[in-house]
């Protein structure tokens, strides 16, 4: 039998044991997450981050051809024809084999460059409102967020706003922005690639824009790392599939990181990935008709933002968000009341941080209907609640 003096021992070492790490302390599920467990079977989602994309029969053939190809791992930064034609699409100056490497999805390039780089007490300046990983992954390093401010109602990135100092490791710039649909600029880009530090790049939303196609900061400079995937243009966001491109030198310490982290990304998905690259015909007008799309459902939202909630925003010319002012100065509990009172889900806009008080992010990457009756409800919420 067991003694009672063991079993009080084997318990502390256990409790001692779940103490999470320090990089976790404090770190809980995202906001999207909670208004997310909020929905019911009668909820209209227009929270989510996913593109409603169905792939044709083109696309799923690639599939069913991509699943034959042999199983085995692949060399950790990626077959050497799919970081070829990842290059030769996005970044022709790039040598494919020191300066492509392919993820499991953006979300882990992101993890693997921060990994690199990041120390405790360094600085990393990423955009008010912007993508919440950003922040978290910067504090899971134990380094400072220093926020840089974007303002409404364009949104727009003045480099001036960037607080470089001596301690900022990465500056992470997000164009077309989650959540707020609009683009960096060129010259913008240009000012910030050359400020110093490294920069990262995310153009994830990059093949989803309305007039002209956002620029890329590949080739800007020296410090620039792009990381971008498969998962917003081609629906594809359960495949896993992303890349980084930045110099030799920058990227041999993340393809280390990648190496532990994920080993390789997918092989199927890689595969997969390669045969969309190689029929650029069709990729081309697959990329056409995505953006056809999201512009007829952006039309939709925007329409009904306006006649619903009598709000006025500049039409987001890139990704599939509408980050929307409304009458509240706390929209956490104002997205919790819409999810639970009006069984409409969209995003608080201080998820993305302080200066995403006062909006909510409306995601537009759903059927028309749907956008349609979300909005609605929304609308007939806020005169119930004298709005
Ligand atoms: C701005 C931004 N970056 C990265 C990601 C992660 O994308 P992936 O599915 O490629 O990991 C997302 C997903 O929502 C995003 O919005």
């Amino acid at each position: 039998m067991l003694s009672a003096e063991w079993a009080d021992s084997a318990l502390s070492t256990l409790n001692s044991s779940l103490q999470v790490a320090d990089r976790l302390a404090n770190i809980e599920l995202s906001l999207i997450r909670q208004i997310n467990a909020l929905a019911t079977p009668l909820s209209t989602n227009l929270g989510i981050g996913e593109p409603n994309l169905e792939p044709d029969e083109t696309f799923r053939e690639m599939a069913r051809h991509a699943a034959t190809t042999p199983w085995h791992y692949s060399a950790n930064a990626g077959t050497p024809n799919l970081r070829r034609l990842i290059g030769e699409a996005l970044a022709p100056q790039a040598d494919p084999k020191n300066e492509v490497c392919v993820t499991a999805g953006t979300q882990e390039g992101l993890y693997a460059i921060f990994q690199a780089y990041v120390n405790p007490g360094d600085e990393v300046l990423v955009p008010n409102p912007g993508f919440l990983s950003y922040a978290t992954l910067a504090r899971m390093c134990g380094a400072t967020t220093i926020p840089y401010e974007l303002d409404p109602p364009s949104w727009r990135l003045d480099p001036s706003r960037l607080r470089v100092t001596k301690k900022t490791k990465l500056i992470i710039v997000n164009s077309p922005s989650n959540p707020l649909g609009s683009i960096v600029d060129r010259a913008a880009l240009e000012q910030i690639a050359n400020l110093g530090p490294l920069v990262v790049s995310d153009e994830v939303y990059r093949e989803i824009w309305y007039d002209e196609p956002p620029p890329s900061i590949a080739g800007m400079s020296a410090n620039a790392i792009v990381v971008g995937g498969m998962s917003k243009s081609h629906g594809m966001t359960g495949l896993r599939l992303g890349w980084i491109i930045g110099r030799a030198e920058v990227m041999k310490p993340i393809v280390t990181a990648h190496q532990y982290i994920a080993t390789c990304a997918s092989v199927f998905s890689q595969a997969l990935t390669e045969a969309i690259f190689e029929e650029g015909e069709w990729n081309a007008s697959w990329l056409e008709r995505v953006r056809a799309q999201f512009r007829t459902q952006r039309e939709a939202a925007l329409r009904a933002i306006e006649h619903e909630l009598h709000a006025a925003i500049e039409p987001p010319v890139g990704a599939f968000y509408a980050f929307t002012p409304v009458p509240s100065c706390d929209t956490v509990s104002f997205a919790k009341s819409l999810a639970t009172d009006a069984a409409v889900l969209v995003i608080p806009g201080v998820a993305f941080g302080t200066a995403g008080e006062g909006f909510v992010r409306i995601s537009y990457a759903a059927p028309i209907d749907r956008i349609g009756t979300g909005i609605e409800r929304i609308g007939r919420y806020l005169v119930a609640t004298n709005r």
